[in-house]
């Protein structure tokens, strides 16, 4: 999910811009918790681009309180509910009070297995891609990966989501058109649903509205309506 619109949201009530991701965490917690009952095994939340670095410093260092002041309120929940946490991006240029946060929720949580809750913070598509091709070059050039033995599933393994499979369906609130450097490699073949609610007012009905899309999409990976219905075989 692409949690877009907070600044909004605060702006039509004449609040400050933060008021918005404030708002915001109680939807992501509402979401989190409707997402495992609902039984998704994996939900990734665009927190922090790589690009909102150019925010102004004001807005980014709030951005970073609210997420710590998350992970504090919020961790003993998620082990208790046995959601495994996990982040995506990099978290190396994060402020070294929340990164040592996020170790500690990643270390505590990691055995559990209801769900994964993937946090994508600093997180760029691009930039994940980027990383990987710089590894795969290094592992090719010193003979430790044959070139042509390169397939989709060993870059696949390069990306910080390895381990984690393709996202089915990628919502985006706020009602942008557009993925902003999200998960560019990973939902080659995702479905979109944009819904104009912004991220404050996102709820279980929104929320159901998506999963109900998707649920009348057909998925043809490139192939044709009658191999989709009879079962990938060519009629
Ligand atoms: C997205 O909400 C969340 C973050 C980047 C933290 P915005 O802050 O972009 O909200 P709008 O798009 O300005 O309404
Ligand atoms: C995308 O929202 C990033 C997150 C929700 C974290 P932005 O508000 O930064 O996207 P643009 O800049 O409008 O495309
Ligand atoms: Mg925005």
């Amino acid at each position: 999910i692409i949690m877009d619109g907070n600044g909004r949201w605060a702006r039509r009530r004449f609040l400050p811009r933060l008021e918005g991701p404030r708002q915001g965490a109680k939807s992501v917690r509402r979401t989190v918790e409707f997402a495992r009952r609902t039984g998704i095994e994996i939900l990734t939340l665009y927190a922090f681009s790589t690009e909102n670095w150019q925010r102004p410093k004001t807005e980014v260092i709030g951005l970073m309180n609210l997420l710590a002041q998350y992970l504090d309120s919020e961790l003993e929940e998620l082990h208790r509910n046995g959601i495994c946490f996990r982040t995506i991006g990099e978290v190396g240029r994060l402020p070294a009070r929340l990164m040592a946060k996020i170790e500690k929720a990643r270390e505590r949580t990691k055995t559990n297995r209801s769900m994964v809750l993937n946090i994508a913070l600093s997180y760029g598509g691009r930039q994940d891609i980027l990383k990987a091709a710089v590894r795969l070059a290094h592992a090719i050039s010193s003979g430790e990966v044959a070139e042509d033995s390169v397939t989709e599933e060993l870059f696949g393994d390069l990306l910080e989501t390895r381990g984690l499979r393709d996202p089915d369906l990628l919502i985006r609130t706020g009602g942008e058109l557009r993925i902003s450097n999200f998960l560019l490699w990973q939902a080659a073949y995702t479905e979109l649903y944009f819904t104009p609610a912004l991220w404050p007012d996102f709820d279980e009905e929104t929320f159901t509205q998506a999963i109900e899309a998707y649920q009348q999409r057909q998925r043809r990976f490139g192939m044709i309506s009658d191999q989709i219905e009879t079962g990938g075989r060519v009629p």
